[in-house]
């Protein structure tokens, strides 16, 4: 999400570090920041927008000393601005941040009862204090930093610096990553290796719980606990393109890799394990408030529109509240039925689409309360509700979402378990199931990937169609959607989704040996139903190609080819399906040779109505 530069060596540090700040500018960041050491002092310049700003700042104040750290951030907790620019400065340590301190609330009560005095709303401004509290006691920086990492959870990517010892710079990684390059008694830090890559192509990937302390001209790599390990460095040989796509040959797929990532931060600090409840620090709503609302409104466009519809499944399935599904460009000219009873659910990935954003002002004019779900940080939908559920997935770059997506599911079933614990439809028990699905969420994303060398043997045999349908029951009909619009925007074939039931109203006269039917088929109360569905095309000479769940031998049996999708449970497993209906669309672009993060025709955020 952020962007981590550090160094230490001969040269001036601002000016290593701005450059690999640089490399890293194509993310889009919101504000940047340095932190230089000379003879003992420590001088910090930030300033908000792009890097440019603060590259005039730097020339009119500069920074020296051959020891630095700097950052660019995209914002996750408090909105972009100079004070939430990182680096931060708690008493005699300034650090640099990457990831979720998801227990920072209480880190930072704790501290300001012990006199520090925090001047950011950000999770990572606790972690410079909690390291200068230990300090006080501690022999060493590195002490005092091992100390302070006990204490906090989430994932991090660090990089620290104290005036109290001008000699060091410190970095560790839990979650979040961090490279080292090496280049004789130079050392540069990064989370990202397009930031250092032009310095060194000697690396070595530091491993979460590991800590690297610099120190005259020497490195010393170490568990947090303090033992030391060996780690050698490796000659990276990707050019700087595939450095900034960590490796991958494109966005998309980078970005289909990162889901179990991103959907540890979207719950990252939000679960209440003991209470079987979800903790939203966007939503300000108590539980009196959230049974007043008589229906929910969910809002959006596209990709975000199909996550609203797996919404109003989950919600009305386990709070049994009414929820509408509204098509956000639809809604403002149809004298939409809201009121102040109404919560109102925008979802957007970039918090800009036009007309979701038009759709949350009609309904804010019609008295409705608006809690939005989005992806970008103080984004104009995000500015604009009442409370927000931010998704933490990361910048998405390519333009065909993917893990903005899976962490709209994944928001959208945590705000099912507040609402339905609000009203007691969901008991502990069942609130407490529902948490540990969640937990065991990102584990099964990993497996599913692992599907990709058949998914693409799927996408070669129907290489040359035309038309693809997709189907699916119940919470799976939205996820055919998802599919079908993912294969059409990326690879240009024709696809539709229906719900599996609707075949014999009209689309099963379409069934031939040319148009692939790819049937979702997960072990759930509809799979009976789902299987009669399939004998139909299979007995009109349809081809099929069954998602199962694993474990479930009989389903594919008829189909050409079954794919065993891990089980998540029946509302959770819709993220497991989405990951490989997501691979099977990137298949067929890549192997038609698209251009699958920039499709013709499309833009990353549409602002225009
Ligand atoms: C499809 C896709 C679009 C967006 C839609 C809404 O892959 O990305 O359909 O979902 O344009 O965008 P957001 O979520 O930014 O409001």
């Amino acid at each position: 999400m952020c962007g981590i530069v550090g160094y230490m060596g001969s040269q001036e540090a601002s000016q290593v570090i701005m450059n690999g700040l640089k490399m890293l500018e194509y993310r889009g960041y919101d504000s940047a920041g340095i932190c230089t050491m000379d003879l003992g002092d420590v001088e910090i310049r930030r300033s908000s927008g792009k890097l440019v700003n603060l590259e005039r700042l730097l020339n009119e104040q500069p920074l020296h000393g051959t020891i630095g750290i700097g950052h660019t951030r995209w914002a996750t907790h408090g909105k972009p601005s100079v004070a939430n620019a990182h680096p931060h400065k708690g008493g005699a340590v300034v650090v640099v941040h990457n990831g979720i301190i998801e227990n920072y609330l209480a880190l930072k009560e704790e501290l300001t009862s012990r006199g520090h005095t925090f001047l950011s709303e950000t999770d990572s401004e606790v972690v410079s204090h909690l390291i200068d509290e230990n300090l006080k006691t501690a022999t060493s920086l590195e002490e005092a930093v091992r100390r302070a990492l006990k204490d906090l959870q989430g994932a991090y990517a660090l990089c620290i610096l104290s005036q109290m010892d001008d000699k060091t710079l410190i970095a560790a990684k839990s979650g979040s990553p961090m490279v080292v390059g090496i280049k004789g008694d130079e050392y540069f830090v990064a989370s990202d290796m397009p930031a250092i890559i032009s310095n060194t192509r000697e690396m070595v990937i530091m491993e979460d719980g590991e800590m690297a302390v610099f120190r005259n001209g020497g490195v010393k790599f170490s568990t947090l606990g303090g033992e030391e390990i060996i780690k050698t460095p490796r000659y990276i040989d990707w050019s700087p393109l595939m450095a900034e796509k960590n490796g991958y040959p494109n966005f998309m797929l980078k970005e289909i890799h990162e889901q179990p990532r991103s959907i540890k931060n979207v719950i990252a600090g939000r679960l209440h394990v003991d209470e079987g409840d979800v903790f939203f620090e966007g939503l300000e709503l108590d539980d009196s408030a959230l049974r007043a609302f008589e229906r929910l409104c969910l809002v959006a466009c596209g990709t975000s529109w199909h996550a609203a519809l797996a919404g109003k499944y989950m919600i009305e399935e386990y709070c049994r509240i009414p929820v509408d599904v509204e098509i956000a460009s639809e809604f403002r000219y149809r004298d939409p039925m809201v009121s102040k009873k109404t919560l109102v659910i925008p979802i957007s990935q970039s918090g800009e689409t036009a007309d979701t954003l038009a759709a949350l002002r009609e309904a804010k004019s019609r008295g409705a309360h608006i809690v939005s779900i989005c992806n970008v940080v103080d984004s104009s939908i995000a500015r604009e509700s009442d409370g927000v559920i931010y998704t933490h997935a990361g910048l998405e770059i390519g333009v065909a979402s993917t893990k903005a997506f899976t962490t709209q599911l994944v928001a959208l079933y945590m705000l099912a378990i507040r609402l339905g614990r609000a009203n007691g439809i969901i008991d502990l028990g069942k609130g407490q199931e529902m948490i540990a699905a969640l937990g065991r969420l990102p584990a099964l994303v990993e497996k599913t990937l692992e599907l990709d060398p058949q998914i693409e043997e799927v996408a070669c045999e129907y290489l040359t169609c035309w038309d693809a349908i997709y189907l699916g029951r119940g919470i799976s009909y939205p996820i055919a959607l998802e599919g079908a619009l993912k294969l059409k925007e990326i690879s240009y074939i024709h696809a539709d989704g229906y719900p599996a039931g609707e075949m014999k109203h009209g689309p099963i006269a379409l069934i031939d040996r040319e148009m692939p039917v790819f049937i979702l088929a997960p072990n759930d109360k509809h799979l009976v139903k789902v299987r009669s569905n399939m004998e139909e095309v299979i007995t009109r000479g349809g081809r099929v190609v069954a998602f199962c769940s694993e474990g479930d031998l009989e389903t594919g049996k008829r189909a050409e080819f079954a794919l065993q999708i891990p089980w998540g449970g029946e509302a959770l497993s819709t993220v497991l399906f989405a990951v490989a209906l997501q691979l099977l669309a990137y298949n067929f672009a890549i192997l038609k040779g698209k251009d699958v993060d920039q499709p013709r025709n499309l833009a990353k955020s549409v602002t225009v109505e």
